[in-house]
């Protein structure tokens, strides 16, 4: 198993390009599944839940040619096999995605039910409610969710917690369903938007994507399409806060400002200086940063999928501050790691405090999910001394080759077999 060796103190500086982003690049191959056209995709990063997503695409039958440094052609014409394995499913939640788009073209789907995982319990029960609200007919049989329906039909659905995997199922199933359905209390992440906004130009109309209320007028097919994914607004985040830990200055080029006010917002809170362009936000600082308090909650509020990065910076800020974590139970694994560095934290039920300590110290920790990997990295730039993270692969299901990147950008950093 792969580790990261860390040496710590470096200032970070200089330029970062932003690859595609992982949680719009997951529901949008899986929309391959909608049409018998292909669907021809670009800037889609190269990362470990991107080779499942295609690995379980491509066993259901979807044709996938890779074309240029991240592009990919995908080709749904045929689906022999409209069922996502436990094997697939348990290595990756996404893979729920397959669902909704398979129902609606096909009429029947089998997906496994995904188990618990590292960051809580995280149930599937809105996607299904969502279906059956749209006529399919679910039964839970070994394991599997069996969905069944001639052609869904168009349906009002209000969802008791906003969703992001949620909204993007039903939304796909939708497309292509009898008559109208309006999602509310949908996700309105930016992600959703990209998704919405590759169905669109496959023939699928769509109003209201990015808001709370998203309508979808079903249309009888779609067809193939071009689509460039958007950038990835959380590693983005997490170059920045690099900026912001190691007193650098670090410009991310090929991002997208507008979906990172809140993170640009709580940078500039710390006492960074943030300035954005188009499509780059640049972070300069002093390395001399103020605790900031951050509650996540769905977009356009602080993302969970930050929390753990800002933990980080919090623990070498001066003065205390409070995480808080509102939408999934079990988000502060990297807690316990971060004290191995000699961070000052205490946890009560789900918020933690985070009282700044002069430095920390380098020490062998283990990254527990994805994004409390990126905290574990960020803590490691600045420690004092040699940190080494194990259990990596959980970072390179999510951030594309970062090594390189951190090391481009001056952090002495590799990879040990
Ligand atoms: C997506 C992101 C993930 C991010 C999360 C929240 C992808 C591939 N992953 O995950 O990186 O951390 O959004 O921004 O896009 N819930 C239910 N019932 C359901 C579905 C969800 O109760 O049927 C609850 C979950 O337990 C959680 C909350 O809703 O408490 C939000 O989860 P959700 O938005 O669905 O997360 P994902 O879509 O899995």
């Amino acid at each position: 198993m792969d580790s990261l060796l860390i040496h710590g103190g470096n200032t970070l500086a200089g330029e970062v390009r932003i690859s595609g982003a992982k949680n719009a690049a997951l529901p949008i191959l899986t929309a391959s599944l909608l049409t018998a056209g292909p669907l021809q995709l670009s800037n889609v990063p190269q990362l470990k839940d991107i080779s499942t997503m295609l690995a379980l695409l491509g066993h259901m039958g979807v044709t996938v040619t890779p074309g240029e440094k991240n592009c990919v052609t995908l080709c749904g014409e045929n689906i022999p096999h409209k069922e996502a394995p436990y094997e697939m499913v348990k290595t990756m939640r996404a893979s729920i995605l397959v669902l909704g788009p398979t129902l609606a073209r096909f009429g029947e789907a089998r997906v496994s039910l995904p188990g618990g995982c590292a960051i809580g319990s995280r149930p599937v029960d809105l996607h299904i409610k969502g279906l059956q609200a749209m006529g399919a007919e679910i039964r839970i049989e070994h394991g599997y969710i069996h969905a069944k329906a001639k052609r869904l039909k168009g349906a009002h659905i209000a969802m008791d917690v906003v969703t992001v995997t949620g909204t993007e199922n039903l939304m796909m199933a939708a497309a292509l369903a009898d008559g109208t359905t309006v999602l509310a209390n949908a996700a309105r992440e930016p992600e959703v938007v990209d998704l919405a906004n590759c169905l669109i130009a496959m023939g699928a109309k769509i109003e209201g994507a990015g808001s709370g209320v998203v309508t979808i007028h079903g249309v009888p097919e779609l067809h193939g399409a071009a689509h460039r994914i958007m950038p990835d607004r959380i590693e983005t985040g997490t170059f920045l806060v690099a900026a912001a830990m190691t007193g650098g200055k670090i410009r991310a080029l090929d991002a997208a400002p507008e979906t990172l006010v809140s993170v640009m917002g709580k940078l500039a809170d710390a006492g960074a200086h943030v300035t954005q362009g188009d499509h780059w936000i640049e972070v300069e600082s002093d390395g001399v940063l103020n605790a900031v308090d951050v509650r996540t909650a769905p977009h356009p509020a602080f993302p969970t999928d930050m929390q753990a990065q800002f933990m980080a910076l919090n623990c070498v800020a001066s003065g205390a501050a409070s995480v808080t974590e509102t939408i999934f139970e079990n988000r502060f694994m990297h807690v316990q790691e971060l004290r191995r560095l000699g961070a000052n934290i205490e946890v009560s039920g789900h918020t933690a405090l985070v009282r700044g300590v002069p430095r920390l110290d380098g020490a062998i920790v283990m990254a527990t999910d994805l994004r409390a990997s990126a905290c574990l990295v960020l803590a490691g730039l600045v420690a004092a001394g040699e940190t080494t993270i194990e259990r990596i692969y959980h970072l390179d299901r999510g951030y594309e080759r970062i090594e390189e990147k951190l090391t481009q950008l001056g952090a002495r950093i590799k990879r040990v077999h």
